[in-house]
This record gives C-alpha cells, structure tokens and sequence, in this order.
C-alpha cells in the first residue's frame, strides 16, 4: 500500500469512533518499531516527523524508511505527517518530499515560541489549505498554545498563561469555517516533553498529574461532531519506564504525563489524532541504559539499539490498543492523494 492521506485515516476513525496514534519517529528503530506494533495490533497509524527530526536525519532518509514501512506492510494504512510545520514554504518543502499530511502551527510564529496572533493563525493555516489541498495533502492547524518548551515547541508559559492560552470553542468554530482545515490540535493544558506539570492535592499534598480543561473539547465536539480533533503532548509518561532510566544511571526527577483515561474521554468527544513521542523516547533510553549499563563490556550498538525497538514496540502496542485504533487496518479500501484531490474539489 502507499502512504495514505491523512485525511481518510481520521474520518475512518470518527466512523469507527476511535482515536489513531501519531508517533514521532527520528530514525529506522522507531520506524520499525510502529509498523511491527500496527501490524501485530492490524492498526492503521500515523507516523509523524517534527523540524528537529527531519534535521537530524536529513529528510531524504525519514521519506526513505517511511516509503520502506508501506512496502513492508502493504496492508497497513499508514500517513507521513510532518509535526509542527513552522511556516507554508517548510509544509512545501514536506508535501514535495512525498508527506501525504503536514501541520501548520500558526498558533505560533515562525520561529517556533511567540504566540501569533488570532488573524495571523488563520492567515497562515489558510494559506497552507490553498497549497496542500489541490494536492491532496491534509492539514492540521492548532488553536491556542500549549505549555511547556523543553522540547524547542512552545511558548514557554507558566501554568498560569497556559489558562489564556487555551482552545476557545467559540473561536476554533470560526477557525475551522476560515480555514478550511482537516484536523485541529486544541490546547487544553497538556505540554511536549517529560515534564508536564502537576498540580498538589489540596488535601493530601500529593502532586497529581494536570487537571485538563476537558470540557472544551466536549463543548468543541458539540458544536462541531465532524471536526477531527488532535490532541498534542499526550504522552502519558509512565512511572516504570522512568524508574528503569533511574535504576541505570539517570536521574530524571518526579514527573508526570497524561493518563490514559483523560485520553479517551476526549476520544469519545471527536479526537482523533493523538500525538505521542516522550514515551518512545523513555522507553528506548531505559532500555539502552540498562544493556550499557549490565554489560558493560558491550559495543555493538545492535545489542543496544534492538532491545531499544523492542521496548518502544511496548509502548506502540499498548497506546494502539489504549486509543482503539487496533483492529482497523482493513476496515476500508486505501485512498490515494489523487481521491483527495477530487474530494477536495467538491
Ligand atoms: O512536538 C514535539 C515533538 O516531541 C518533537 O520534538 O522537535 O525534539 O523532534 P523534537
Ligand atoms: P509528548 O511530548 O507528550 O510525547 O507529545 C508529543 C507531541 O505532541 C508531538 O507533536
Ligand atoms: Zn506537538
């Protein structure tokens, strides 16, 4: 099978009513890693690749192993989807490469930190639509900022601005009607990377993971049922897979991530893109630190580097099965950028 848009992907899963993992991906590992998961699971999956990954691996190499997972597993429905484009001519760049779906974040400008404002966002998410759907390219825009930047994305706001910087319901409905777009990351308090923050109970101190602000996307999915919603930093940082990094030399303090509940809640309110890298990324570390660091006479980085797929394979098979996206790899026929184009013609 070839890379199928995006788009279908999504709309097939709001038919189903199930969410489909977007797993950022930097290199052949992790690649093989998700198709073996979706095809074990018989998942269709969107494999995504942010600037930074596409930099690292130089972007001939990403297309390359992505056109490599298709024709590994002709029967899995996969999408490549660049996360985080910061500007049309880099989602240009991306669609020319062969990616079937790319994301403009206008919710920040170019240089990937300041908040833009509303009117710029459209201009910018719109401009992105005109170029990418006579192509049969799906877009993805973003409405609000996320908290957090120790990743490089994000306005870097305190748990304080990340509240005026949240999807607004009413304005992500003229957003859409203005842009035009396929899907649409909300902010709702989640933020990249392994540290999102907690809150503490009042009453027993514990610290908690972060209160969500839910009900936006309900209020979003009942004014809109058909718009495909994306949830951005949903990593859900599992305790074990930190606890093995800090049994074998790391130190990552105490953090947190967003349960799986919260997750499917927003599932069963129109989202359907979710997006996960930091728990590929724990989960590989633990698993290279402890070969390095039980047998430390070892250099072959394959007796690494396998036990690494092996463990990010973990993550991919219980986040596929979590978000029901296991089980619809061949629910429906591939759709090809060329039916997308007469789609979006209509
Ligand atoms: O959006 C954030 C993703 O986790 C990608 O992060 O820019 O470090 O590749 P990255
Ligand atoms: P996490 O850092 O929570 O995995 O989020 C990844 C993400 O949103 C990529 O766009
Ligand atoms: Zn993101």
């Amino acid at each position: 099978m070839a890379l199928v848009p995006m788009r279908q992907i999504l709309d097939e899963a709001a038919k189903g009513g199930y969410g489909v993992g977007a797993f950022n991906v930097n290199n052949m590992e992790q690649i093989q890693a998700i198709m073996q998961a979706a095809n074990d699971t018989h998942s269709p999956v969107i494999i995504q690749a942010s600037r930074g990954a596409l930099k690292y691996s130089k972007m001939i190499y990403l297309k390359k192993l992505m056109e490599a997972a298709a024709e590994e597993f002709p029967h899995i429905p996969v999408a490549m989807h660049l996360d985080h484009g910061n500007s049309l001519e880099t989602c240009k760049e991306a669609i020319a490469l062969g990616f079937t779906s790319v994301m403009m974040d206008g919710s920040l400008s170019e240089d990937g930190k300041t908040p833009n404002s509303y009117e710029q966002n459209v201009a910018v998410t719109r401009s992105v639509v005109e170029f990418a759907h006579p192509l049969g390219v799906t877009v993805e825009g973003e409405l609000g900022c996320l908290g957090g930047i120790e990743d490089g994305h994000g306005a870097g706001l305190t748990d304080a601005e990340v509240q005026d910087h949240l999807t607004d319901p009413a304005k992500a409905e003229d957003f859409v009607a203005q842009t035009g777009l396929d899907a649409l990351a909300v902010a709702i308090g989640t933020s990249h990377g392994a540290y999102k923050s907690g809150r503490k109970d009042p009453v027993t101190g514990e610290m908690l993971p972060p209160e969500l602000a839910m009900e936006r996307i309900h209020e979003i999915h009942d004014r809109m049922p058909n718009c495909h919603m994306v949830m951005h930093g949903s990593s859900s940082v599992p305790r074990e897979l930190v606890d093995i990094i800090n049994q074998y030399g790391g130190n990552m303090p105490d953090t947190f991530g967003i349960p799986i509940e919260q997750i499917q809640d927003g599932i069963k309110h129109g989202v359907r893109k979710i997006n996960v890298d930091t728990d590929s990324r724990l989960a590989m570390t633990g698993a290279i630190r402890k070969v390095l660091i039980e047998t430390p006479a070892k250099f072959d980085p394959r007796d690494y580097l396998k036990p690494a797929r092996e463990a990010a394979y973990e993550v991919y098979v219980a986040r596929m099965k979590a978000f029901g996206q296991a089980g619809h790899a061949t629910d429906y026929e591939p759709m090809t950028l060329e039916d997308l184009k007469a789609l979006y013609r209509k």
